[in-house]
């Protein structure tokens, strides 16, 4: 919620819809990606390169984590060296992992080398009640003692923790992440079955793999990894963002443009890429990227989210602004997280006809969008009022943008480059009461 102190300045982006974007973007590397790579430097005394890293508020939180941990950080623009010679500290307080809910993936390293951690439940996005079962179930199998009190996980492995095979309930991505971390630094061989088969998680699995951990089957439900005394360092260039590579396509759909959005696999889009077919849009194949053109009208959908390669959960904020516009009513059920749509109230203050049953949205296309000031609750439900805002009649303002920030590199760059009329403003707060907010 906005603080309504009087004279308290508050940024805020602006946008003027109605624009037909056109042009080229290049995606930034993959947060997702990042963020559990990031984490896995822990396992090392040596040094590890990452290139193509996200200028992101989510990835400066990640790195204080681990300088708190004992890391050297050096930063070359995109690329970061992290050397982490001695662990300084095995626990990690609440008001450390409160903002980034993916913090609690340094459970497993820090145990794995240290044998001991205190991690606060973390806090992150509120789209859902988040449990972190699995993660614990897992490292307890490992020979972990974990005990939950005050909100702190603590856990301690004094003899090491040992090699498991387990069935995930559900693929988490998180766990996966978690247990492989873990894995790669205990000898002989996990195996996790129902394992999450996100893009991300073979990433992290080259990564580890080049730290010398053997792994088979990332990208598969079904991965083993042979871990090892000790880990090498690493270089490892990130992917790119498919989930930011999938709002740029909608940012071109939705305005009735042309944009090439470049820098990721058009692969690790999954179910998406026919969803846009379906949805109208013309698309191409481009090297490292994909062309979208709409020049119908949107056409209405009926889709459920669901792990890789279905259609994206983070993706379903964003899709949800386009559907808004179809030509008819769509449907979307929430498979991943419950609580995901707290965008729909604020689509609805620019004119969206949605109504929410449970985990689905159905959604009437309207003819238009009218611009309206809005606030983003999460990373993704940002993105799709910015999404809305670009279609809008007239101009918009989105506040609580630092969400924005947590997911989207240099977005205002990025979407001015194509066109679109934004910008940022910080503006005092009686002003914003003033405009109706
Ligand atoms: C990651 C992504 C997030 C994405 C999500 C699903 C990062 C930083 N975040 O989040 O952007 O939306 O994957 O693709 O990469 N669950 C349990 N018990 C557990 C763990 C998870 O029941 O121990 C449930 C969750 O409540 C949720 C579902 O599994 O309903 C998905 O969670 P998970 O795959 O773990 O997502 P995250 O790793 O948190």
């Amino acid at each position: 919620m906005l603080d309504y102190n009087p004279g308290r300045m508050v940024d805020f982006l602006e946008i003027k819809g109605g624009k037909r974007l056109s042009g080229t973007v290049t995606v930034s590397g993959a947060k997702n990606a990042a963020l559990p790579m990031l984490m896995a430097t822990l396992l090392t005394s040596e040094e590890c390169t990452l290139s193509n890293i996200p200028n992101l508020l989510d990835v400066d939180l990640t790195l204080g984590l681990l300088e708190h941990f004992g890391a050297e950080v050096n930063y070359f623009g995109s690329t970061i060296k992290v050397k982490t010679p001695k662990l300084k500290a095995t626990e990690a307080s609440y008001s450390l992992v409160k903002a980034l809910r993916a913090s609690f993936w340094v459970l497993g390293p820090l145990l794995a080398r240290g044998r001991a951690a205190r991690v606060a439940l973390p806090g992150g996005d509120a789209i859902g009640t988040r449990p972190v079962d699995i993660h614990l179930q897992a490292l307890t199998k490992m020979g972990a003692d974990i005990s939950l009190k005050h909100g702190v996980v603590f856990a301690s492995a004094p003899n090491g923790l040992r090699p498991i095979e387990i069935d995930f309930h559900f693929a988490s991505v998180g766990a996966t992440h978690q247990v492989m971390m873990a894995a790669a630094l205990t000898p002989g061989t996990t195996v996790i079955r129902g394992a999450a088969r996100e893009p991300e998680i073979v990433a992290l699995a080259e990564m580890l793999t080049q730290m010398g951990a053997l792994i088979e089957g990332a990208g598969s439900s079904v991965v083993s990894i042979t871990g090892r005394e000790s880990l090498d360092g690493c270089n490892i260039k990130m992917i790119g963002d498919r989930i930011e590579a999938g709002t740029f396509l909608l940012a071109g759909l939705i305005t009735r443009g042309e944009v090439e959005v470049k820098g990721f696999n058009p692969d690790h889009l999954g179910e998406f890429i026919s969803i846009l077919l379906d949805m109208g849009a013309i698309l191409s194949p481009r090297e490292n990227g994909l062309l979208i053109k709409q020049e119908s009208s949107i056409k209405p959908i009926k889709i459920r989210t669901d792990i890789f390669p279905g259609f994206a959960t983070d993706l379903q904020a964003p899709l949800m602004a386009a559907l808004c516009l179809a030509r008819g009513e769509s449907q979307i059920e929430e498979s991943i997280f419950e609580g995901r749509f707290g965008h729909v109230q604020e689509l609805a203050r620019m004119g969206a006809n949605i109504e929410v049953h449970d985990r689905m949205a159905t959604i009437m296309g309207v003819n238009s969008l009218s611009a309206a000031p809005v606030e983003a609750k999460d990373i993704r439900g940002g993105a799709s009022l910015v999404l809305a805002s670009l279609a809008a009649d007239g101009v918009s303002r989105i506040f609580e943008i630092d969400h924005l920030r947590r997911g989207y590199a240099n977005l205002e760059a990025k979407l001015s480059g194509l066109g679109a009329e934004i910008g940022c403003k910080p503006e005092e707060i009686e002003d914003a009461i003033a405009i109706g907010c």
